[in-house]
């Protein structure tokens, strides 16, 4: 008698550029059984970053791409496409990815690469986003995590957390607060897409089966 071959469980790649914090949040989901998949690889593209010691501490294998030794963005992606692809991942994590990625890189991945960004997109796209909503006076801000596209920080939304501004808040603060958001929302949407449950498809984002709103899902964390 020939036994059952096991389903082969979701492949993911991670890209980061740093502390890889949320990669520990997907890591340690992946531990408790909560996300079931296999996390293939973890590449940088700075080499010695906190996030692939986290990779290699639990045995994921690790690559760092230091995007300064290629001659333009595009060589870059290319190097990026092939690392990627030698793992045939079904998901493509960018956690902290802190590069902007060119039509092809973006056109090949399209609906199977997730993204944060730590604000409520649309608003702050780009850079320095908690201090950009202390000076704008928000009392709310957030974390968003959405499909990438072309437009940068402008894909479509799965879910956003919102946390309140608090009187007096740092910048730190209000990261510290955010963070803590990203940590609980990047491994629930890993797992949805994982799971067949979140996709992507002919520029709809759906979740069992049913279109999202264009605000995506919602978890608020003020009081
Ligand atoms: C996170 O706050 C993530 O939202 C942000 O970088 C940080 C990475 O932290 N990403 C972006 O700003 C992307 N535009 P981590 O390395 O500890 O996960």
């Amino acid at each position: 008698m020939v036994a059952a071959s096991q389903p082969t469980p979701p492949r993911i790649v991670v890209l980061i550029s740093g502390s890889g914090s949320n990669l520990q949040a997907i890591i340690d989901n992946v531990a408790n059984g909560e996300i079931e998949a296999d996390i293939c690889a973890v590449i940088s593209n700075v080499a010695g970053v906190k996030g692939l010691q986290r990779a290699e501490a639990v045995g994921i294998n690790t690559h760092a791409l230091n995007h300064k030794e290629y001659e333009s963005r595009e060589a870059f992606d290319v190097a990026m496409m092939r690392q990627i692809d030698d793992y045939q991942p079904d998901l493509v994590v960018l956690a902290g990815f802190m590069r902007i990625l060119t039509s092809d890189f973006v056109r090949r991945y399209e609906g199977r690469m997730l993204n944060i960004h730590p604000s409520l997109l649309p608003k702050y796209r780009g850079l320095h986003t908690h201090r950009r909503a202390l000076e704008a006076g928000d009392q709310e801000h957030g974390v968003t995590v959405h499909f990438v596209t072309e437009e940068l920080d402008g894909g479509p939304l799965v879910i956003q957390a919102i946390v309140p501004v608090q009187t007096g808040d740092s910048e730190d603060d209000l990261a510290g607060r955010v963070l803590k958001q990203e940590h609980i929302i990047y491994p629930m949407a890993v797992k949805w897409f994982t799971e067949g449950r979140l996709s992507f498809n002919g520029g709809q984002v759906a979740m069992d089966g049913q279109p999202l709103p264009e605000g995506g899902l919602q978890l608020d964390t003020r009081e």
